[in-house]
């Protein structure tokens, strides 16, 4: 059986230790191997003590929305962070889909510019969302993949005078592929089109920075990398370009003063807040808020250079197994997550639970997605696993 083999550099053994004390925050990971964090990331401690936080709350005090208001803009403050953004850019949504669909009924499609650019990458969310708007006036134009990747010469192609959005993700779910988003953000820019990344599959696993990337907003949500929960995300906004968008799915929480309480005209707040709507998810920002100061303290840079390793780990393991890969194999690019392809993906991933092995799948690919908490165990683990399973692999 191949064993993987993860190297640090010099400092392995302090590093062994700081990621092993890293990973006994993560209960989960001592009943199962868990390795499907593209699905849903594994609860921290903090993160159960957060949600039980809310519940004393709720139990001892009855309700405390000026606490829950503050809550809703640590997480504000958290996801700017995490993107190297302010906070006034950062809008507080209940999903990715509320995010875009805000952002999508400010923009205008009666124009000359009135071409969408996504992908084939996309996740259904972000492709939908896009063909909805030709109802309004867009026309939506989609890169095609081949071999598993787009290559920026396609979206130079694609991308025109025409184009008002590039809406494309950051990584692939179905492959975990990863596109040149400053690349493409460069073209998007020299076009004079708008760029929207979904960051759904890579936030919290990469050191991202928005400037640096290149693109004027970023959707995401909690689920997954960053260690959350379901029922929260969010919308970044170029500061400069606030102003001038202006949504129709609206609601009382993106009020320019949410507590004026309003009803005879619509007033939007002159930060990002304007891409919010009702009521804040408020027992979900608890849990957000816990998952993202997880995810600071550890740090970024080095999330992502020990997810490199334990993703460089199991494409040797599949290598050595002859096993055919999804995922391109060249690291820049590909995120978190390596695909490999199966024969029956959905019996080799229950046959794989039955073993407390946690892995999805995805248009007929076994999808591996390992955070900073797995190790090389849960490698050798999948590894040994799946030998047993060959017939259901390629
Ligand atoms: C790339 C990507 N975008 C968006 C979503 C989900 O979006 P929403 O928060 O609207 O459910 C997912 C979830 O699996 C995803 O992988």
């Amino acid at each position: 059986m191949p064993q993987s083999k993860i190297s640090s550099g010099p400092d392995k053994d302090t590093d062994e230790n700081s990621w092993a004390r890293a990973r006994s925050r993560f209960p989960v990971l001592e009943k199962k191997t868990y390795l499907n964090s593209c699905s849903y990331g594994a609860m921290a401690i903090d993160v159960m003590e957060a949600l039980k936080r809310y519940i004393d709350d709720r139990m001892t005090k009855g309700c405390d929305w000026n606490y829950w208001v503050e809550r809703n803009e640590a997480v504000r403050s958290s996801v700017a962070q995490l993107l190297g953004a302010h906070a006034d850019e950062v809008a507080v949504t209940a999903s990715a889909s509320a995010g875009i669909n805000s952002l999508a009924s400010a923009l205008n499609f009666d124009g000359p510019r009135n071409k969408v650019v996504i992908s084939d990458f996309e996740f259904p969310t972000n492709a939908q969302i896009w063909y909805a708007q030709e109802l309004r006036g867009a026309r939506v134009v989609r890169v095609a993949e081949s071999d598993g990747y787009i290559p920026v010469e396609k979206f130079e192609a694609a991308i025109d005078e025409e184009t008002l959005i590039v809406a494309i993700t950051q990584v692939c779910f179905r492959n975990g592929a990863k596109l040149d988003i400053p690349a493409i953000a460069e073209i998007a820019r020299r076009k004079g089109a708008l760029i929207l990344m979904d960051g759904y599959q890579g936030l919290g696993a990469t050191d991202f920075n928005v400037a640096a990337a290149g693109v004027d907003f970023v959707v995401g949500g909690m689920v997954k990398y960053l260690l959350g929960t379901a029922g929260i995300g969010f919308l970044y906004c170029r500061k400069s370009l606030i102003e001038n968008l202006v949504p129709t799915v609206t609601g009382w929480f993106a009020a320019q003063d949410i507590f004026a309480m309003e009803t005879t005209r619509y007033n939007p707040s002159p930060t990002a807040r304007r891409f919010e709507a009702g009521t804040p998810p408020v027992v979900n920002t608890y849990a957000a808020e816990a998952g993202l100061a997880v995810l600071q303290a550890q740090g970024l840079p080095a999330i992502e250079r020990r997810i490199g390793e334990l993703t460089a780990a199991i494409k040797a393991a599949a290598r050595e197994a002859g096993y055919s890969l999804a995922t391109p194999e060249d690291a820049s690019r590909h995120g978190p997550m390596i695909a490999i392809r199966a024969v029956d993906d959905a019996a080799l991933v229950a046959s794989l639970e039955a073993d407390g092995i946690v892995t999805s799948c995805r248009d007929g690919n076994l999808r591996v997605s390992p955070h900073f908490y797995n190790n090389e165990q849960d490698i050798d683990n999948l590894f040994s696993a799946l030998q047993q399973r060959r017939h259901l692999l390629r």
